[in-house]
C-alpha cells in the first residue's frame, strides 16, 4: 500500500505489476497467483479510497524456454494486451536470442524490452538495438537510468537512446516505495525536457504505455521532435 500511495503522489492512475518470471528457476509465479494477488490489491486500494488501478503482467527473463512456456499458457502479457515484457540479462543475451524473439513475434505476441540500457552487450553494440527495433521490438527505458541510478555508462546509453528517438515507453521499475517518489520522477522529467520535445515526452510517458496496456501499437518517437544540441550530437544514428 505504501507503494500504491507513492504512485498516486507521483501522478499515476494505472500501474502494471510485473513480478519476475525467470524460466528454469524457482521464480516462476503462476498466472493464477498473480491475478489473485492483483485483484486483492485492487480491492484494498479501493477500500482505502485511492484512485489507482493495478493491472497484471510479468517481467519475463529472455530465455530459450519462452516459446514452450507460451505454448503451455504459462506467460502473462501486460494488462489487456498480447505484449510481453521481456527482460534481457545485465551482461549478455542468451545464445539463440534472435530465434527466441522471432518465435515470440510469430506466435502473435509483441515485445516490450525492459531496460535495454542496462544490458552491457546491447549498450556496447548499439547496432543490436537497431536490429531489435527493426524486427518490431519496442523499447522501455527506466526513469532512474537518466538519473544515474545504475551508473554513468547506463545513463549515457539512456540519453543516446532518447536523443535518437529510440524509446517507446518509460517505466519506474519500482521495487520499493522508498525508491519511488514524485521528486525523483520530476528530476528525471526535468532532464528529459532538455533532450526531448513535449510531444515526444508525452508519447513515451503517457500515450504509449496506455497503448500497450490496451493492446494497441506504441508509436515511435517523432524524429523532428528530437532536439540535438550541436555539442551533444550523438556519434551514431539509427536512421
Ligand atoms: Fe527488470
Amino acid at each position: 500500500m505504501q507503494m500504491a500511495q507513492a504512485f498516486v503522489r507521483a501522478g499515476y492512475h494505472t500501474v502494471a505489476a510485473t513480478p519476475h518470471m525467470i524460466p528454469g528457476t524457482t521464480w516462476m509465479p503462476s498466472i493464477d497467483l498473480i491475478k489473485t494477488q492483483v485483484a486483492g490489491l485492487n480491492q484494498t486500494i479501493k477500500d482505502e479510497g485511492l484512485k489507482l488501478k493495478i493491472v497484471s503482467g510479468m517481467e519475463i527473463a529472455l530465455d530459450p524456454q519462452i516459446p514452450d512456456l507460451l505454448d503451455e499458457g504459462r506467460l502473462l502479457a501486460l494488462g489487456n494486451s498480447s505484449c510481453l515484457l521481456i527482460e534481457p540479462s545485465f551482461q549478455q543475451l542468451p545464445p539463440g536470442w534472435e530465434q527466441v524473439i522471432f518465435s515470440i513475434l510469430t506466435k502473435g505476441y509483441s515485445i516490450l524490452l525492459a531496460h535495454p540500457e542496462r544490458c552491457a552487450q546491447l549498450a556496447t553494440n548499439l547496432s543490436l538495438i537497431d536490429q531489435l527495433i527493426e524486427s518490431g521490438v519496442y523499447l522501455q527505458i527506466n526513469w532512474g537510468s537518466f538519473l544515474g541510478q545504475y551508473g554513468r555508462a547506463v545513463a549515457r546509453t539512456a540519453q543516446l537512446l532518447a536523443r535518437n528517438g529510440c524509446i517507446h515507453c518509460l517505466a519506474s521499475d519500482s521495487h520499493h516505495h522508498r525508491g519511488h517518489n514524485p521528486a525523483r520522477m520530476q528530476a528525471a522529467t526535468a532532464k528529459l525536457r532538455k533532450m526531448l520535445s513535449q510531444e515526444n515526452l508525452q508519447r513515451i510517458t503517457i500515450e504509449n504505455p496506455l497503448r500497450v496496456l490496451h493492446g494497441e501499437t506504441p508509436q515511435p518517437m517523432i524524429k523532428s521532435g528530437v532536439m540535438t544540441e550541436k555539442r551533444k550530437k550523438p556519434r551514431w544514428r539509427f536512421w
